[in-house]
């Protein structure tokens, strides 16, 4: 079935929707984005991901074409005409549509599109089991705290750990695990949970900021500092967050298990503490 979409202020069946070639989006990445996760029809943390978002837009010195007021009305608009139940809302603006050029244009419109995605979040077969990740070089660029759409790297990443028979990657730079193709990445040491610190390195997860609250408020002892690939094949336990897979445990890296190879009671709380917590938020 069609979804409606918004673009430029229109809601429009998917077919009919469009954006100019010449959208900077297109032809230099110029875009930032978000993905606000859905369950049960409301809205995860939409005030975190609209405050990430002005931040990304600041950083590239891009305007926002609509306010953040206006922007959850969208989302709750988009969410009720596609009448979406469990999934996520997929929102990207770009510095919109100019002849080519390096510079930034003037005076061009940016450009607004948001469209929603049923998936099953909650009862994922993944999140049972548990993922198994290889790791791979962070090839990325140096301003990962900006949610652009240049996602070559990660999509490049997923695909290599496809073929290794894996569900996803883990990023290492200079020894050290940057975070997931599209996750944040953590591991379990003796009871304490530990993963890298915000910087440019990493993109400041709205899905780590809201667990991290959590676990301190449920009394888990929590470290935010690098780690290595080698620490992390010698935890008691390993997982990932991000707004749509929550928390998922890792059960194996580069074919070592984990800990005992199955989801840990850790990952396993913490999604249960992030579900619950999540739902009483949820607008
Ligand atoms: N990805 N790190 C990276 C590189 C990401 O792309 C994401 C999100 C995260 C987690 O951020 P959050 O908790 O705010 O979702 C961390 C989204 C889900 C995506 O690209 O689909």
């Amino acid at each position: 079935m069609s979804r409606t979409v918004y673009v430029n202020g229109s809601y429009l069946p998917e077919e009919e929707a469009t954006v100019s070639v010449f959208d900077r989006g297109f032809l230099f990445a110029d875009g930032v984005y978000e993905v606000t996760s859905v369950l049960d029809g409301q809205l995860i943390d939409f005030d975190g991901h609209a405050k990430r978002l002005e931040r990304s837009l600041g950083e590239l010195d891009m305007d926002s074409p609509v306010s953040m007021d206006e922007l959850r009305d969208i989302h709750r608009e988009l969410v009720r005409r596609n009448d979406l139940r469990e999934g996520g809302v997929y929102l990207q603006i770009t510095r919109g549509a100019a002849d080519r050029d390096f510079l930034f244009p003037e005076g061009a419109e940016p450009t607004i599109v948001l469209f929603t995605q049923a998936m099953n979040l909650t009862n994922s077969p993944k999140a049972e089991k548990g993922l198994k990740v290889i790791s791979i070089p962070d090839i990325r660029w140096g301003r990962r705290d900006i949610k652009t759409v240049q996602l070559l790297a990660p999509s490049l990443g997923k695909m290599e750990a496809k073929k290794a028979g894996c569900d996803d990657a883990w990023m290492i730079e200079d020894g050290f695990v940057t975070e997931g193709t599209s996750n944040n990445a953590y591991i379990v040491k003796g009871g304490t949970i530990i993963t890298r610190d915000l910087s440019n390195a990493i993109l400041h997860g709205i899905t780590r900021a809201a667990v991290l609250r959590f676990a301190r408020e449920a009394q888990m002892k929590v470290e935010e500092r690098s780690f290595t690939i080698d620490e992390a094949k010698d935890a008691d336990e390993a997982f990932i967050t991000s707004a749509t897979t929550f928390v998922t445990p890792v059960v194996e890296i580069d074919g070592q298990q984990i800990g005992e190879g199955v989801p840990g009671t850790v990952a396993k709380r913490l999604r249960e503490i992030y579900l619950e917590e999540s739902r009483k938020l949820a607008d």
